[in-house]
């Protein structure tokens, strides 16, 4: 799935910077809210650019501890610190000659950005623990749902580095200011996700085509996504108003409806309860993290450590 669907005026614009700036070796920096799609972008421009034989390395910055970051970037040598039993190949290393995605790049911590920069500046890296430097050739597209001017005037990211990051702008607009688009992906998502479970697929309702329509989709494309896939498993045949207007499946609701009527909801159907926590923990991390900026700020909201956080992402397959 690595097509960019839309018709919609700012989604053509896009894709056709996407073919101008694939060609050249420019960094490029990616602006947008949570799911507006700047991975899928970022990928699209290294499958149009010379380096398509190479790797593409998506990096989320903020879901890496800060103190793993430079070896998860830089990597390090064996004996370089206890427990460096054997060397490790950094992010950079892996793309060399591909294209690296540094995902919510302001997260990065300050001494990051400095090596950062450096990378940049001289086309090498400092791997720990290593005297001579690395040489790498990597074309960087960075990711923000920040505006990167703010936290520049901060002082949480470096001017410097934003200049050489930012040296084409790419903006990606809100779902809900893309119109007809919303049926488009919604159609495409219904038939994927239906021809993935082998399953014939369902009718839509034109009322309630109207509700997708008037929805404000705060988590995006990444939650139009996630409602196709949770609509496709409890519909029958149609989507119709009923199905859409569900609580469970768009999140205009309160917080926690207290005359929560369970009967209307699951028809009499029971599970037992450590699978409904299940359901109900994962669509409430995925909840948390798509109003989030990073995975550090979900985790800070949850009261969770960010290692008890990322654990039990794992363990309810977010991650
Ligand atoms: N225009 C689009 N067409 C098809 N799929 C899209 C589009 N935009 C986003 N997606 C899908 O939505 C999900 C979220 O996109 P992603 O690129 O991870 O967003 P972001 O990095 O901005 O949070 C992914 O599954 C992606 O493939
Ligand atoms: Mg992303």
């Amino acid at each position: 799935m690595k097509k960019i669907i839309g018709e919609s005026e700012p989604i053509v614009q896009l894709k056709d910077s996407i073919e101008r700036y694939a060609k050249s070796d420019v960094n490029i920096l990616v602006s947008g809210p949570s799911g507006t799609g700047k991975e899928l972008v970022a990928w699209n421009i290294h499958l149009k650019s010379k380096r398509k034989y190479e790797n593409f390395v998506p990096i989320n910055c903020g879901s890496i501890p800060a103190e793993l970051i430079e070896s998860e970037l830089f990597g390090y040598e064996k004996g370089s610190f206890t427990g460096a039993n054997n060397s490790k190949q950094g992010l950079f290393e892996i793309a060399h000659n591909g294209t690296i995605f540094l995902d919510e790049v302001a997260e990065l911590p300050l001494p990051a950005q400095v090596k950062l920069l450096r990378v940049i500046q001289e086309g090498e890296i400092e791997k720990i623990g290593r005297r001579q430097k690395l040489s790498v050739n990597v074309r960087i597209i960075a990711g923000t749902n920040k505006n990167l001017t703010n936290e520049v005037n901060n002082g949480r990211s470096r001017e410097d580095l934003y200049y050489r990051l930012n040296v084409v702008p790419l903006d990606i607009v809100p779902l809900r200011q893309r119109g007809d688009d919303i049926i488009l992906l919604f159609d495409y998502f219904i038939q994927y996700f239906s021809q993935d479970l082998d399953i014939e697929i369902p009718k839509v309702e034109d009322k309630a085509k109207e509700i997708l329509l008037n929805y404000k989709w705060p988590g995006n494309v990444r939650e139009l996504r996630n409602v196709v896939q949770r609509l496709i498993l409890n519909c029958h045949g149609t989507i119709n108003v009923k199905d859409i207007s569900n609580p469970m499946i768009l999140r205009d609701h309160g917080i926690v409806k207290e005359e929560t009527n369970f009967n209307d909801l699951y028809q009499g159907q029971v599970l037992q309860l450590k699978e409904m926590e299940k359901i109900f923990r994962k669509k409430y991390f995925q909840y948390v993290r798509s109003i989030s900026s990073s995975d550090s700020s979900a985790a800070e909201k949850l009261g969770l450590a960010p290692s008890n956080y990322y654990r039990m992402c794992k363990e309810l397959g977010i991650k």
